[in-house]
């Protein structure tokens, strides 16, 4: 699919990542969120990602500055009839997921891609709010996007094979590599990686080990690149959570249940890097992101 005209719907933690990705393969990019403030955010997030590959070397400035460039703020969602792929990026909650996309269907162009990036909800049940639910496709990018190279391709129970392969040409336009899976609830990833943090929650509450030690001995024992508690701070509390609620009540297996801990940081705002605290503080450092402490 040659890049043309991508419009992202929620400018959070994966709406500016899937933008910045886009647009450095070519995307020209609405970015649509329902605050100024939260646009405003997003496109610093784009822009940071673009310093990013500057310092490292990968993107002159000038080529840097054309990426941002191809990216555009917006509170409106009528570009949204210009696209064509549109990809949700909204928080992970099905009646607002539906509501989008039934804007999406009144708006659409007949032969754009719909995508959502939900990490665990029923791509069926979202699709199932818009006319030709052939058409809609989970497209499940990774955070952070312009670093991940997995995308995990999810057809819903209607959706049209054409379609499928048009998500997965999309995504590997976008520079990624491709799996698929069924739609299973969490997919095969989510599934996964919340059944581990919740694990890792669980035992932090009961007080097994520190937050450092639960992250060192998974680092140094499993070899994996960040500890358990560190990634479910940069995922976000409160999408871990919705994603375990998920879990539980989809497979109505109670080792999905999320630990209290996690639902008690959730109610006091605790959300991890986005908030600025989770299991660790996060201090801005001005060009370089947040630094844990
Ligand atoms: N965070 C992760 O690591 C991760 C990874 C893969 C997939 N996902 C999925 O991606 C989606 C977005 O997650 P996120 O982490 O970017 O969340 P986030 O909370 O960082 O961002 C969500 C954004 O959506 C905006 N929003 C709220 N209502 C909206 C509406 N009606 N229309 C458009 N935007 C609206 C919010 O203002 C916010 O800016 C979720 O479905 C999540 O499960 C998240």
């Amino acid at each position: 699919m040659p890049p043309s005209r991508l419009f992202v719907a929620g400018a959070g933690i994966m709406g500016a990542g899937i933008a910045a990705q886009a647009a450095l393969v070519g995307w020209e990019v609405d970015l649509y969120d329902v605050q100024q403030a939260f646009v405003d955010r997003g496109l610093q997030a784009v822009q940071k990602d673009v310093d990013r590959l500057v310092r490292k070397g990968k993107l002159t400035a000038e080529a840097g500055a054309v990426v941002r460039g191809r990216v555009r703020g917006t509170l409106e969602l009528e570009p949204a009839s210009k696209a064509s792929v549109i990809m949700e990026a909204a928080p992970e909650r099905m009646e607002l997921k539906r509501e989008l996309f039934r804007k999406f269907d009144a708006l659409a162009r007949p032969e754009a891609l719909l995508g959502t990036n939900t990490s665990s909800l029923s791509i069926t049940a979202i699709a199932a709010s818009v006319k030709d639910p052939g058409r809609v496709v989970g497209i499940h990018f990774f955070n952070p996007v312009v670093a991940m190279e997995l995308v995990e391709v999810i057809p819903g129970f209607r959706t049209r094979s054409e379609e499928v392969e048009r998500a997965r040409e999309f995504a590997r336009g976008m520079g990624k590599t491709v799996t698929s899976s069924k739609d299973a609830p969490g997919f095969v990833t989510t599934r996964a990686m919340a059944t581990l943090a919740n694990e890792a929650i669980w035992m932090l509450h009961d007080g097994v080990a520190t937050r450092e030690d639960i992250d060192t001995a998974h680092k140094l024992g499993f070899h994996h690149p960040m500890g358990p508690l560190e990634l479910a701070d940069l995922v976000g509390l409160d999408t871990m959570l919705s994603v375990l609620e998920r879990l539980y009540t989809g497979f109505r297996d109670p080792k999905y249940r999320a630990c209290p801990l996690l639902v008690s940081m959730v109610e006091a705002g605790l959300l991890g890097r986005k908030s600025g605290e989770g299991f660790y503080r996060y201090e801005a450092t001005p060009g370089a992101g947040t630094r844990p402490s």
